[in-house]
């Protein structure tokens, strides 16, 4: 297994504040609150991989103070939450200053169309989250992880703004829509984000035993921890997004039988505390969706919102990795590099380590990612003929274009329609004679299907 201090990501995440590549106005404002030995309340905003949580880490270093940090994902519920930084906030200390660093504030949620368990144990039914109404409590089923049992809870709907999200499969055919750090149920209830699930990964199903008993269960079911194993998970557009924040368990179940983590809409209890206890307690919180902050969170912190980096400022950061492992690369590779994850840093900086062999780094696929990106383009232009002089492999064009099927349409349905197709296409390229007609066929279906 990697060692976590090993990953490049945690090797260069820079230590202090002359390390981190920033535009000038963003390092002068974190200078000065060095300079003046504080901070107000801060809200950093901006994309993934932006350095965020990197900015956080070096003012709870270099600021004399004492810290804690909470994850909206990792902590257990609203209580605790309270407790734990009311606990915090009380503690004498000699330090100057005391932090809370709420990290991911608006972390965890499921897309509108998403069926949940609602009712309580004996009268049952499903309802979408779109149908709920925001803040209004309801009685929610829940898993006490202790006993293992379903109980009766009581849960409300917390609108969380636009994300984008990710489309996870189980082996069954089964499929959720999730942001990529909203955390599910692994063995044993160990929650762990969609971002950090592998394909082989099991998780938490409770649809057998409970759903076989529903409608007429009558007293606390027991849950059997089947597991089931995902088998895809991939990329989705940006779209509304939804969760619920239960009251006892901090858990839901989904109408297809999945359990799932609740948000702990810290955001709410954060409010009052941020006021009660301003003396010498200041809050960080991150985000990357600043529409998902609550209003009178932004109106009680200072915002530092993080453009994305000017291409060879980034260049400048991946550089210097290479430079200092020693590493054999290629500028133009480096380029592509960074115009394939654009902005998010995190992302360019696992794919060196990943494609260094032999202290030389090969972007692989090059080429075929140039072409793809033009065969991209062309698609959506309805231009065939272009098509068909691009220097493609074929099979591995049809999992581009399966996998990056929400960059050629935003439209739900023709996504579901044009995956269909392309799976139909890729597997007769397996028997077919002129795999290059079968191909400029397959795309020929998804120009006409666009324009439906
Ligand atoms: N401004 C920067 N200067 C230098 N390195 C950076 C910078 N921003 C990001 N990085 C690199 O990217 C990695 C990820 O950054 P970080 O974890 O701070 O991102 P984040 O904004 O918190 O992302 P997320 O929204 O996903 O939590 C760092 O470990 C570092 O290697
Ligand atoms: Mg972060």
């Amino acid at each position: 297994m990697i060692d976590k201090n090993q990953l490049f990501v945690e090797k260069y995440r820079p230590k202090a504040l002359n390390e981190l590549v920033l535009e000038s106005n963003t390092k002068e404002m974190l200078e000065k609150f060095l300079q003046d030995g504080g901070i107000p309340h801060l809200l950093l905003a901006g994309n993934v991989g932006c350095g965020k949580t990197t900015i956080a880490k070096i003012l709870l270093k270099e600021l004399d103070c004492d810290s804690i940090t909470l994850n909206a994902s990792d902590e257990r519920g609203i209580d605790t939450v309270r407790n734990k930084i009311k606990q915090f906030a009380m503690m004498s200390s000699f330090k100057k200053w005391k932090i809370v660093l709420l990290d991911e504030a608006d972390a965890m949620c499921l897309t509108g169309d998403t069926e949940i368990v609602v009712g309580s144990l004996n009268n049952l039914s499903l309802r979408r989250l779109s149908g709920l109404k925001n803040g209004r409590k309801i009685m929610i089923p829940s898993v006490n992880i202790e006993t293992k049992k379903v109980e009766n809870d009581i849960g409300c709907l917390v609108d969380s703004g636009m994300v984008k999200f990710y489309e996870v499969e189980l082996e069954d055919g089964r499929k959720i829509r999730a942001s990529s750090k909203h955390p599910f149920f692994t063995n044993d209830f160990v929650e762990v984000k969609v971002c950090d699930l592998k394909v082989g990964d099991s998780i938490i199903d409770v649809s057998e035993d409970f759903f076989k008993k529903c409608p007429d269960v009558e007293c606390h079911p027991n849950v059997k921890m089947k597991l089931i194993k995902i088998k895809s998970i991939k990329k989705l557009g940006i779209e509304r997004a939804y969760n619920i924040s239960m009251e006892k368990n901090h858990n839901f179940i989904l109408g297809n039988g999945i359990l799932t983590h609740n948000t702990i809409d810290a955001q709410f209890v954060l409010r009052n505390l941020m006021e009660t206890y301003a003396g010498h307690t200041r809050f960080i919180l991150t985000c990357n969706y600043l529409n998902k902050i609550i209003e009178p969170i932004r109106s009680r912190c200072q915002l530092i919102e993080f453009n994305n980096l000017q291409r060879k400022r980034i260049c400048v950061i991946l550089c210097y990795i290479f430079e200092k492992e020693k590493i054999k690369y290629d500028l133009d590779e480096v380029l592509l590099l960074i115009d394939m994850y654009y902005p998010d840093i995190r992302s360019m900086v696992n794919t060196i380590q990943l494609y260094t062999f032999a202290s030389v780094w090969a972007l692989r696929n090059v080429k075929s990612f140039r072409n793809f990106e033009q065969l991209l383009n062309l698609i959506k232009k309805g231009d065939l003929k272009n098509i068909r002089e691009l220097d493609l492999d074929y099979t591995e064009s049809y999992k581009y274009l399966f996998d990056n099927v929400d960059e050629i349409t935003e439209n739900y349905d023709k996504r579901v329609a044009l995956s269909l197709e392309i799976a139909e296409f890729l597997y007769r390229d397996t028997f077919i004679a002129d795999k290059g007609i079968n191909f400029a066929a397959c795309c020929l279906k998804i120009i006409e299907k666009l324009k439906e």
